[in-house]
């Protein structure tokens, strides 16, 4: 068996960008490396959880004794988190999921002409907050590129996280490390310093395995 502050707990962690098809050959996606997602998995796994990676398309390398689950699409990512969560005590959710995708995906590549092209767009599902089982411990990231703890406090709120991680999208995107603020709905904002993503998941999961315990204790 493992040990480790979250041991006996089953923790799913999402991590990367989606890919939302515009034709067979193109798509909408984002700069998410999956570093930080990649690191979270790790970190948990090392603290003794049993975890599930669900992971968009990354260049990194897959973690072992990690049980990986590849999609593309936010529809995909949502199906394969409502299942995994089934059974976890935690999710912690890292992914860069897209927020809009093609109202059509186009049978056949787009040819190009002289005019103009608009493509319309319409939302993906929101993951996080479309997660509603009781119990479940929720974490959140958020990047953003202004006002951050306000965004940050909003989104604890509009999604019903019992944590969240934010930082400045432009400082941490496809960076070996970040500046993140910790926010819970009981404290004030906590400040981390600069931190390889590696210490700072190992911070993260450190507050998971709390919280996770403290769910069990009630
Ligand atoms: O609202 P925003 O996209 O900034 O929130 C970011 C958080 O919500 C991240 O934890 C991200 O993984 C999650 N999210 C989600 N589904 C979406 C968009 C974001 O679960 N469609």
């Amino acid at each position: 068996g493992r040990h480790g502050p979250l041991a006996g707990a089953r923790v799913v962690v999402t991590a990367g960008p989606t890919r939302e098809p515009i034709d067979p050959i193109r798509f909408i996606s984002n700069h998410s490396s999956g570093r930080m997602g990649y690191a979270l998995a790790e970190a948990a796994r090392d603290a003794g959880a049993q975890v599930t990676l669900i992971t968009g398309p990354t260049e990194r390398q897959l973690p072992f004794e990690v049980e990986v689950v590849h999609v593309q699409t936010a529809a995909e990512m949502a199906e394969a988190v409502q299942a995994a969560v089934e059974t976890a005590d935690a999710l912690i959710m890292c992914a860069a999921v897209a927020d809009y995708r093609p109202s059509r995906v186009a049978p056949e590549k787009i040819k190009k002409t002289e005019e103009q092209l608009s493509l319309p767009l319409e939302r993906t599902i929101d993951i996080l907050a479309s997660v509603q089982r009781p119990g479940l411990v929720k974490v959140g990231f958020a990047a953003e590129t202004e006002r951050l703890l306000e965004h940050g406090r909003a989104k604890l709120e509009a999604k019903r996280l019992d944590l969240l991680v934010a930082n400045d999208a432009r400082e941490t995107m496809g960076r070996e490390e970040s500046q993140a603020y910790l926010l819970t709905a009981e404290r004030e904002p906590e400040a981390l310093p600069r931190l390889p993503k590696t210490v700072l998941a190992e911070i993260i999961v450190d507050r998971v395995a709390r919280l996770v315990r403290a769910r069990r204790a009630t």
